[in-house]
């Protein structure tokens, strides 16, 4: 079998990624704390931060990879703005590490960049445009993506749309487990309805990651759905097409919000070249939605919490 790393194996991308690779690659984990799920699903783990060049240059030399899919970041966005040098560490020169011994060990990378490099105020970007990063974090992953393809101009660099769905290893950044706990107790739940995206649902997410890290894909690539809408709209059609009164969901105007990291309007992506380029279809909402939600029932069983309004 080849042999994959992943780097932020604890995180909610990289549970799709790992799952989905197993009995085809040997995966390798690089994961910040030990967590036994993921220990479960690796055929390897270790522990490291991946700003410790040394430690990564031992898991390169040892593993041999031949391909790395790097989801690893820091991808609060407010704590990235209050933290921006810890930020650019992380997720820009931890990147150019990765990048640089997968130039020196030959092997594939398949690096996960974001929607938000782009300023949201046009939309519908292509791969051809421009990156125009309005906070912190946007500015890291920019330059990360700068930093990747300069040290290794064949690796494929992923821009995810807003991710959709359970974590189906360990936790990670998801936000659809609190909106379901929160339309099951019948509380209200905000949404912003300024800010314009295309979700992807993570099952998708990690089959295309994936499919990059056995083809030859070079340059930047797209991943995002096929419905564009807000925040607001994405959240009211959840609950409609689970059940949930759609009242809950409240219309926010996060510019407005104080003390956040500026949001870009619209950042959402088109996808037609992911679709000429992979054999994993991209979906609409519902379809990913509910891809997502029998892939984790196959693992957890029911996971849609009773309305006990
Ligand atoms: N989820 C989305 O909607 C979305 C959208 C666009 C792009 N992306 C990108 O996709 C990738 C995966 O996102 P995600 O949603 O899976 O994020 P996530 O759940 O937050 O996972 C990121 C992982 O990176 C790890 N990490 C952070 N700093 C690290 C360090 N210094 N060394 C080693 N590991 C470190 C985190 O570990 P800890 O748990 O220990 O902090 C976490 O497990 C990220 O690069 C993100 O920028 C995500």
């Amino acid at each position: 079998m080849k042999r994959l790393m992943i780097t932020g194996a604890g995180g909610f991308v990289a549970g799709s990624v790992l799952l989905q690779a197993k009995g085809r690659w040997e995966t390798l984990a690089i994961i910040r704390k030990p967590d036994p799920a993921v220990a479960a699903a690796a055929s390897r783990t270790e522990v490291a931060d991946i700003t410790d060049s040394a430690s990564l240059r031992a898991f390169f030399e040892a593993f041999r990879p031949d391909a790395v899919i790097h989801t690893a970041a820091l991808a609060d966005i407010d704590y990235c703005e209050q933290h921006p040098e810890q930020t650019y560490t992380v997720n820009a020169t931890g990147s150019e590490i990765i990048a640089a011994y997968c130039a020196e060990y030959g092997c594939r990378l398949v690096f996960c960049s974001t929607d938000t490099v782009f300023d949201g105020k046009r939309g519908m970007y292509t791969e051809t445009d421009v990156p125009t990063p309005v906070n912190a974090y946007a500015r890291s992953k920019a330059e990360a993506e700068r930093l990747t393809l300069s040290r290794l101009p064949n690796s494929a660099v992923a821009r995810l749309s807003l991710v959709l769905g359970i974590p189906l290893i360990a936790r990670g950044n998801a936000f659809l487990p609190g909106l379901l706990r929160r339309l099951s107790a019948g509380e209200a739940a905000p949404f912003p309805s300024n800010e314009i995206r295309t979700p992807v649902d993570v099952v998708t997410v990690g089959a295309a990651l994936l499919e990059l890290a056995e083809n030859a894909y070079r340059g930047f690539l797209h991943l995002s759905g096929n419905t564009r809408l807000s925040r607001y709209e994405m959240a009211c059609r959840i609950a409609r097409h689970l059940g949930y009164p759609e009242t809950l969901i409240q219309p926010v105007d996060s510019s407005a919000m104080p003390d956040r990291a500026p949001r870009p309007a619209d950042v959402s992506l088109d996808n037609t070249l992911a679709q000429s380029v992979l054999s994993t279809p991209m979906l609409s909402l519902e379809e990913g939605l509910d891809l997502s939600l029998r892939t984790a029932e196959e693992i957890f069983g029911n996971v849609i919490p009773k309305n006990s309004t």
